[in-house]
């Protein structure tokens, strides 16, 4: 680590907190090649960061405690408040990098939905190291909070860099990718999450049984990278693919219809998002998009749909 801090004083509002968002993300093409022997697979992704935004809020506490408040406190499965979070993880590993007690109160707001392939725990983490970064006075550079992130997971780096780029490694090693305009999608989310160690456990048993095509089955990172840069939205849609897909439509077979839904109601192109079970159906523009959002939330295949655009920001302070 580059710095060293006394821990203080940190940058608050009037009322003692700080806030930050953070962004979802779609792999708008996900090649994922062997098991590596540390239990990761090698990727070559791309990442495009959407406009549906975590807040983290913070001040400050006496030890850790952490709260979630939106999308995914309710059910059978609520997003832990505990160390099991994320959030608690980005907190001990600034708080040690950096010298400092952790001390923090933090407060999650969701949108993201969890386990949904969006990135939203990743999100959360990302959006906590900015927040607490300036609560405790720890004054990292953009690159010690990388460096942090790529130790929390795989995509918490692009949570923190936003925009679009291309991902390598276990997703962690990030080159940033021109786009030279917004693009429109829909996100139809799913009733209940999937586990992404479940449908990476799922491809590499649907490779060993010959269903699935071995390595980097989808499409290069090429084209993608060349629709984002000057294309128009269909060869966008031609170029996108994602390998878990496979996967994800083995554990939840209603993905196929969801999927279907979205291209017979008017999408270019309709993939699963990462891991899944979220759909990212691309629209030509924006009111196509909402067209879309309307007919697939009339036809009720989804839990609920989002009308996002990317690419936006990664993780930064607000108010
Ligand atoms: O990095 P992250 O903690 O998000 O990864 C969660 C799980 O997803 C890993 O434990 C692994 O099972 C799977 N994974 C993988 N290859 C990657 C990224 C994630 O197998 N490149």
């Amino acid at each position: 680590m580059s710095w060293s801090s006394s821990g203080g004083p940190g940058h608050t509002r009037g009322d003692g907190t700080v806030t930050a968002h953070a962004p979802a993300k779609v792999n708008v093409s996900l090649a994922v090649g062997p098991l590596r022997p540390d239990g990761f697979h090698a990727l070559q992704t791309v990442y495009l960061a959407v406009s549906l935004l975590d807040t983290v809020t913070v001040r400050r506490g006496d030890g850790l405690s952490v709260t979630v408040t939106g999308e995914g406190t309710g059910g059978p499965d609520p997003v832990p408040t505990d160390r099991r979070n994320l959030v608690w993880r980005a907190a001990e590993l600034l708080a040690e990098q950096a010298g400092v007690a952790a001390d923090a109160a933090i407060a999650v707001d969701k949108t993201i939905p969890a386990a949904a392939g969006l990135a939203g725990g990743s999100a959360d983490a990302a959006a906590a190291l900015v927040a607490l970064d300036a609560l405790w006075g720890t004054h990292a550079t953009r690159g010690d909070l990388t460096a942090l992130a790529a130790q929390l997971g795989s995509d918490v780096p692009f949570s923190l860099a936003g925009g679009v780029a291309l991902g390598s490694g276990r997703g962690e090693q990030l080159t940033p990718v021109l786009a030279r305009r917004q693009w429109h999608w829909v996100l139809g989310i799913a009733e209940g999450g999937l586990a992404t160690p479940a449908v990476y456990a799922e491809l590499d048993r649907l490779r060993a049984a010959g269903r699935a095509p071995e390595g980097a089955g989808a499409p290069s990172p090429e084209p993608v990278v060349a629709a984002l840069r000057s294309g128009p939205p269909p060869a966008l849609a031609a170029a996108l693919g994602n390998d878990l897909q496979a996967a994800a439509v083995s554990l939840r077979p209603a993905l196929r219809r969801a999927l279907r839904a979205a291209t017979d109601a008017g999408a270019l192109a309709a993939l699963v998002s990462g891991s899944g079970p979220t759909v990212a159906a691309l629209a030509e523009d924006e009111d196509a998009a909402v067209r879309l959002a309307a007919v697939l939330a009339g036809e009720g295949v989804f839990r609920t749909v989002r009308v996002v655009h990317g690419p936006v920001p990664g993780a930064r302070l607000v108010g």
